[in-house]
């Protein structure tokens, strides 16, 4: 579809102010959202002050709550970090690449796995796989499927932007070898440029 951007994108905070216009409205242009992530060139610079790595695992750092529609937020990828499969609890995810490269590997949704009636486990199904490099956006919500996103890089870290509307606090996950699925809540590393004490919440079912 064919959108006009009311405004030039020159940097993340004209981005971010497109962004909060754009989520005025109840209904989103999926297309136009795309357009305007893919139209920030990244400029480390803008963005380092939220840019938190920990050795262990990838981290989530929060960077604009978006009025309570959405939350744009910068993930740190330390080499070979990886994120589990998981579902986007019903909201738009949109990725885009800052620094460094990711994969993102898509899977069907498992038949539903339930221990107690000792139904089968069955292996996840893959059904697309895409690297993203610099400045690229990718898509997702939960009617595409599931995915799992992995630094392949064993020496290189990876930046990337993402944005989830609504916002969640809690996913599923998948267990690629029997398709078993938890409930797991989703946490920030940081917020604002601010490191966040550990807290453990949970998820209400
Ligand atoms: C995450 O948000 O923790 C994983 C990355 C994604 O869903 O795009």
């Amino acid at each position: 579809m064919e959108v006009t951007r009311a405004q030039p994108i020159n940097s993340l905070n004209d981005l971010i102010q497109e962004l909060h216009n754009v989520f005025e409205s109840e209904c989103i242009n999926v297309d136009y959202v795309h357009d305007i992530m893919a139209s920030y060139k990244s400029n480390p610079s803008e963005w380092k002050k939220f840019a938190k790595f920990d050795r262990y695992r990838y981290t989530r750092n929060l960077i604009d709550e978006g009025n309570g529609k959405f939350n744009l937020m910068l993930l740190c990828w330390g080499p070979s970090q990886t994120s589990t499969i998981h579902d986007h609890a019903d909201a738009h995810c949109f990725m885009k690449m800052l620094s460094g490269s990711l994969q993102e590997v898509r899977f069907d949704w498992p038949k539903d796995y339930r221990p107690e009636t000792q139904n089968e486990p069955s292996e996840m199904l893959e059904i697309d796989r895409n690297v993203l490099k610099l400045n690229d956006v990718c898509y997702i919500n939960d009617s595409l499927g599931l995915h799992r996103v992995e630094n392949a890089s064993h020496s290189e870290g990876a930046v990337s932007l993402h944005l989830y509307c609504p916002p969640f606090n809690c996913c599923s996950m998948f267990d690629e070898r029997t398709g078993k699925r938890t409930k797991c809540p989703v946490t920030f590393w940081s917020k604002f440029g601010q490191k966040l004490e550990v807290n453990k919440p949970k998820c209400s079912s």
